[in-house]
């Protein structure tokens, strides 16, 4: 059983998206198994780095989807992004000034977050993408 585990009752029923999402989940838990192992700060930092990136290409990928089809909670969904983004970017400065052990604390703020996002407000957009579109893909 792994520290967080993509199900399919968290498919929002879009499939770029749940592709997004079980890269993101993948992600975390990279970051909780090194860190539980207690790899080195070159090993975390390195997951951090990609998890920080990978989270801001697609929460752009789904903002994007937004403007595209003028989805109607758009900045409030945006801003919830953005909230998370300054999250963890206050814990990888913390990280980055040698307060290693931060890098835990970032897992279990996605693991949480997403959970909770992804059910609730990513699920509520795809219901509204695929009206939109017509399709439950893109
Ligand atoms: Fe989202």
């Amino acid at each position: 059983m792994s520290y967080f585990s993509w199900t399919s009752d968290m498919s929002v029923g879009n499939t770029l998206l749940d592709h997004d999402h079980r890269v993101l989940v993948a992600l975390v838990n990279d970051l909780h198994t090194a860190t539980s192992r207690g790899e080195g700060r070159e090993v975390v930092g390195a997951i951090l780095d990609r998890l920080f990136a990978y989270t801001q290409q697609h929460f752009q990928r789904e903002e994007h989807h937004m403007q595209r089809v003028q989805y109607s909670k758009a900045a409030e969904h945006t801003r919830l992004h953005q909230d998370l983004l300054r999250q963890v970017l206050e814990l990888k400065a913390r990280f980055d000034a040698g307060h290693v052990t931060v890098a835990a604390q970032v897992s279990a703020l996605l693991r949480d977050w997403l959970s909770l996002h992804i059910l609730r407000d990513d699920r509520q957009f795809a219901a509204e993408l695929a009206a939109a579109t017509g399709s439950g893909v893109t």
